[in-house]
């Protein structure tokens, strides 16, 4: 496939295509100044970026729906040019939460439709308006989890015409198979949205998403912010790897876009976030460069099957999906 930075979509099993790098937009909200989102969305459609992934929870998706209106607006893209990934969160797993979730979404960005909905994990919390519900003694409530019944209600959305394409994150095998397998499964998932980076190729979910069709989604490509809060930080920083840097030199580029290129050449989509207007840039320059096929292999070598976003603080919910092997 010949990838290009004018041209550079991916087929969807539904019919639809799915540009392969995105901009990430998650930052944590206490320590991101307003508009940063909205000026670092703009500077990527500027660039080239044509994939913009976000969510309501990450409060800043209004700042995105304005960058994407007024660079609509400005003549810069069409609507259609654009691809925006949103997410339904875990309190909104209940059937009859799903498309009022959606519906807040589209009125926050401004926009009749996003071009994909997920569910950004394979867990369901107490329903209600907190994020993240615990009870007095700091204990997270947790929800029965039926992702059935949740796929159905997001088909549903899909025939309302809110939604394009449809897909899931954080699932392993046994969860995506429960989708697959659904009797009268209208709609299968086009992607599974996980982390996916040179110290963490998941080779077996891989194959195994391939052989269903179901695209990946790289995200923390680039090793993530490391976070402690939520980050296995006791592993090496992947920008700081020799290899990677080597191979970068090479071909005058970054280890970020070494990274980078390694996912897109195996067919991955990526979304590195960055709101600085010179990574952003950085992020975007990988179409003019490819790795051999000896190179890609020696990147594959780098795996050591560790996982950073572990999100270990519920790994006691039944639907935990990082326990299984894949
Ligand atoms: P910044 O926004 O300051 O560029 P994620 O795992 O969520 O995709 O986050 C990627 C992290 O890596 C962010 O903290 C981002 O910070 C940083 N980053 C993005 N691009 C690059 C790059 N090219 N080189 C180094 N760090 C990067």
């Amino acid at each position: 496939m010949n990838l290009t930075a004018a041209n550079h979509r991916i087929p969807l099993s539904d019919g639809n295509s799915i540009p392969i790098i995105g901009l990430g937009t998650y930052s944590e909200p206490k320590l991101t100044p307003k508009g940063m989102c909205l000026t670092s969305v703009k500077i990527a459609i500027d660039v080239g970026y044509r994939h913009i992934d976000g969510a309501y929870i990450y409060k800043s998706e209004h700042e995105v729906g304005q960058a994407i209106r007024e660079k609509i607006a400005e003549g810069k893209v069409k609507r259609e040019d654009i691809f925006y990934c949103g997410k339904l969160w875990a309190t909104n797993h209940e059937p009859e939460r799903v498309r009022p979730c959606l519906e807040k979404t589209l009125e926050v960005l401004q926009l009749d439709y996003v071009d994909l909905y997920i569910i950004e994990i394979p867990m369901a919390f107490k329903p209600g308006d907190e994020f993240y519900p615990r009870d007095e003694n700091g204990k997270w409530l947790y929800h029965k989890t039926n992702l059935c019944a949740t796929w159905e209600a997001l088909e549903a959305c899909k025939d309302a015409g809110l939604v394009k394409s449809l897909g899931v994150s954080n699932f392993n095998r046994r969860q995506l198979e429960l989708i697959l397998n659904k009797p009268g499964l209208k709609y299968k998932p086009v992607s599974n949205q996980v982390e996916c980076h040179p110290y963490f190729i998941q080779t077996k979910l891989l194959k195994f998403c391939q052989k269903h069709d179901i695209v990946i989604v790289a995200y923390s490509p680039l090793g993530t912010s490391r976070n402690p809060a939520w980050v296995n930080v006791s592993l090496p920083p992947l920008l700081k790897d020799e290899l990677l840097n080597s191979l970068g030199k090479k071909y005058k580029k970054t280890a970020a876009q070494v990274a980078l290129r390694f996912n897109i050449q195996r067919g991955l989509v990526v979304i590195p976030k960055s709101f600085n207007p010179e990574r952003i840039k950085e992020n975007f320059q990988i179409f003019d460069f490819s790795l051999t096929e000896e190179e890609m292999k020696s990147i594959e070598a780098l795996d050591k099957n560790a996982r950073l976003v572990e999100l270990l603080m519920w790994r006691d919910h039944p639907e935990y999906p990082f326990n299984e092997e894949y």
